[in-house]
């Protein structure tokens, strides 16, 4: 899928709109200059890293929509899963000179010189959905999106109260997590660690990068059983995305997910919701791709050159086997 408004030649075009504008305002004596302001829109420059899975093109949608709503000007790129394209991105705002650079970074590494060249061209640049590495964190002025260590907490906590439901020898678990360097990926393995951290019931016996991709989780999945065979009580997966593809594989296997193997996952897409209400799913954390609103609104006070609040988080839930009221969640939009 491809999301890219068109704006090519746009500046050339404002430009002499703004010359006819201004000379108008000449010819009839006023100025002319509050209303220019009012109407002149905000331009943002977005850099998406990519299309991995129904979260990523709900977050593209909502990003899009959001702009579209708000009067922003919106320049969007989508990186396909490369860093590099994110880069060339960001270099082609600067040279374009946007008012305000967002990017959902892929990694959290290699950032520094890209965004230096932004500070030195006087653009804010905010991170959305995920964040750069700490020693980058000047580069930026502010965060929107999701607290992934919360949501590794609560994938956590939702397994220390499954076993006191159950009995029995230490639950072995596996883990399929998300791209490497990414922050979704460390922070939901650290927060899922910290939550069943020192209790013996766990065992983690195994942690393996799915990428975020249906294909992988379902590769990785698969290889999986093929060498522990049944021996497995648990998967955590990093997002809904990989666990639809190792349910296809567990499945494969003549096993039934959510009773053989208690299967939680991250995102909250409808998919995953609609195999929690069948059971094949025991706990969905969520994670909500729509920060559309909120990128407009901080993108439009920056523009104002207004400061932000350095880290804006999303209310996020879990919903789980232990909801009573499971059929009332209403549709998900992505
Ligand atoms: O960064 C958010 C994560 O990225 C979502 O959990 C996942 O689906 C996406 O690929």
């Amino acid at each position: 899928m491809k999301l890219r408004p068109a704006f090519a030649g746009r500046r050339a075009i404002l430009a002499v709109l703004f010359a006819l504008l201004a000379a108008t305002a000449m010819l009839t004596g006023c100025s002319g200059g509050d209303e220019q302001g009012k109407e002149s829109a905000v331009i943002l420059g977005f850099s998406q890293l990519g299309s991995e899975s129904g979260w990523r093109i709900g977050n593209s949608r909502d990003i899009i929509a959001a702009a579209d709503r708000a009067g922003v000007r919106l320049t969007f790129e989508n990186a396909e899963q490369k860093q590099e394209n994110q880069i060339n991105a960001i270099r082609s705002f600067i040279a374009y000179q946007v008012d305000v650079i967002a990017f959902s970074p892929i990694v959290e590494d290699g950032w520094t010189n890209v965004l230096t060249e932004a500070r030195e061209a006087g653009i804010p640049v905010l991170c959305t959905d995920r964040l750069i590495s700490g020693a980058d964190a000047d580069l930026i002025v502010g965060f929107v999106g999701s607290d992934f260590y919360e949501e590794g907490r609560r994938a956590g906590n939702f397994l220390l109260k499954k076993a006191d439901r159950m009995e029995g020898d230490p639950l072995r678990i596996v883990e399929i997590a998300g791209t490497e360097d990414s922050t979704p990926m460390r922070q939901r393995a650290i927060g899922f660690r910290d939550a069943i951290k020192g209790d013996p019931r766990f065992e983690i016996v195994e942690s393996v990068s799915g990428d975020f991709l249906k294909s992988k989780g379902k590769e990785c999945m698969q290889r999986i059983l093929e060498e522990r065979g049944h021996d497995i009580d648990v998967l955590y997966s990093h997002n809904d995305a990989m666990t639809l593809g190792a349910i296809e594989a567990i499945e494969a296997e003549g096993l039934t997910p959510g009773r053989d193997i208690i299967i939680i996952t991250v995102d909250g897409e409808q998919g995953a919701i609609d195999l929690l209400k069948e059971g094949k799913i025991n706990c969905v954390v969520e994670c909500t791709p729509k920060i559309g609103d909120i990128i407009m609104s901080l993108s439009k006070k920056l523009a104002a050159g207004e400061s932000v609040e350095r880290y804006t988080y999303s209310a996020e839930t879990v919903f789980t086997e232990f909801d009573e009221n499971l059929q009332d969640i209403p549709p998900r939009g992505y």
